[in-house]
């Protein structure tokens, strides 16, 4: 039986609970029975025996949970063999979600995240933790929700020199730019439209200005070319000083314009408005977030997907506990 504590019900945290719940035969099929042993978010908890629909139903009817450990309490406590953690992202301190992954890697636990942060900040002191700890740390949903891209390279194209990596990382800017091109309206119009779309936050500088972007590619270049950069060692640069001119002149061209994060093996770390041809993979529409990777044997690889989402981070968060757990691995 895999015990599983939970950090963080919000969003991405009641996607998750919803779809083990959900999806309970399929995914013990892959991994065993399991039972969540412990759910917290910044004020209140639930633990011991309990049915995931109970902390539901206590969400909806109070507006909290029934207890009131922490969750350093409950990462103290010990019960659980897998933590999920889904606080919200600080990519300068990666705080509080830092803490609470350093905390649970030292214990010998696994943790599954789909928090940026403490991977920004912190990537390989994470990476070291855990080995030292014989402990694992999955973090496919922090980069492109359900676009399944870190376990892809690593495990599909193992074995491959990867040379560069191409992507759209961030669903709001490219539905933002998506519309400024075919509309050629300004860009506080569209992003106001996408505001009152709950597309975009109200607070939009994290999306607009490149950050999450940023973020997710510091994560990639990380994990796949095995660096120890951190989010200062991008340059960043946002979409906020585009004008409908200058996707008219694009467009005639035969171009488009995207927000693309790009790093390669030779160091190159950028995100920033480019020149995509509108024939390219790149030029996608909408919310879907798309990367390009570059390897010397596979040729190029391309994948794309939802990028955000209650049930798509869902998904990449379970694909992770499936390979941690997967074929009767566990116990
Ligand atoms: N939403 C997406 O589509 C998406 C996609 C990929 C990755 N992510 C990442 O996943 C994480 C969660 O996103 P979300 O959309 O679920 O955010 P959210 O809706 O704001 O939920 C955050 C949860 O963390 C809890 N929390 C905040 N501070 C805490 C603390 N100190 N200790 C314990 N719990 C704490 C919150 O509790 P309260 O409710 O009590 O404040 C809430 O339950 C973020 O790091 C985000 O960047 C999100």
């Amino acid at each position: 039986m895999i015990k599983i504590a939970m950090v963080g019900f919000g969003t991405v945290g009641r996607g998750f609970a919803r779809a083990l719940a959900e999806n309970r035969e399929i995914i013990e099929k892959k991994i065993g029975k399991y039972r969540v042993t412990a759910i917290c978010d910044s004020k209140s908890s639930i633990t011991g025996d309990f049915r995931i629909d109970e902390a539901f139903k206590h969400k909806s009817e109070r507006g909290r949970l029934p207890e009131s450990r922490s969750a350093e309490e409950i990462i103290e406590e010990g019960n659980f063999d897998v933590l999920i953690e889904t606080t919200p992202t600080d990519v300068f301190s990666g705080e509080p979600g830092l803490s609470y992954i350093k905390r649970t890697l030292k214990s010998g636990r696994d943790v599954i995240t789909s928090n940026k942060g403490p991977l920004v900040v912190a990537y390989r002191d994470l990476m070291r933790l855990a080995e030292r700890h014989g402990a694992r740390i999955g973090f496919e949903a922090t980069v492109g929700g359900a676009m399944p891209v870190i376990k892809m390279i690593r495990d599909e194209l193992a074995g491959n020199r990867i040379k560069r990596l191409r992507g759209i990382l961030n669903g709001t800017t490219n539905y933002i730019l998506s519309r400024m091109e075919k509309e050629k309206a300004p860009y506080p119009q569209i992003l106001s439209e996408a505001q009152e779309l709950g597309i975009a936050e109200a607070d939009p500088g994290y999306d607009v200005e490149g950050i999450d972007a940023g973020a997710k590619l510091v994560i990639l270049a990380n994990s796949v070319f095995g660096r120890n950069v951190r989010f200062q060692d991008v340059e960043i640069r946002g979409i906020t000083r585009i004008t409908p001119e200058a996707f008219e002149i694009a467009v005639e061209k035969g171009y488009t314009i995207r927000l693309i994060a790009e790093a390669d093996e030779n160091g190159k770390l950028e995100v920033s408005p480019r020149l995509v041809k509108l024939t390219n993979p790149l030029a996608i529409y909408g919310t879907l977030n798309a990367v390009l990777i570059e390897t010397d044997l596979a040729g190029e690889v391309f994948v794309i997907g939802r990028g955000a989402g209650e049930k798509e981070t869902a998904s990449a968060l379970i694909s992770d506990l499936v390979d941690f757990y997967g074929n009767g691995s566990f116990g």
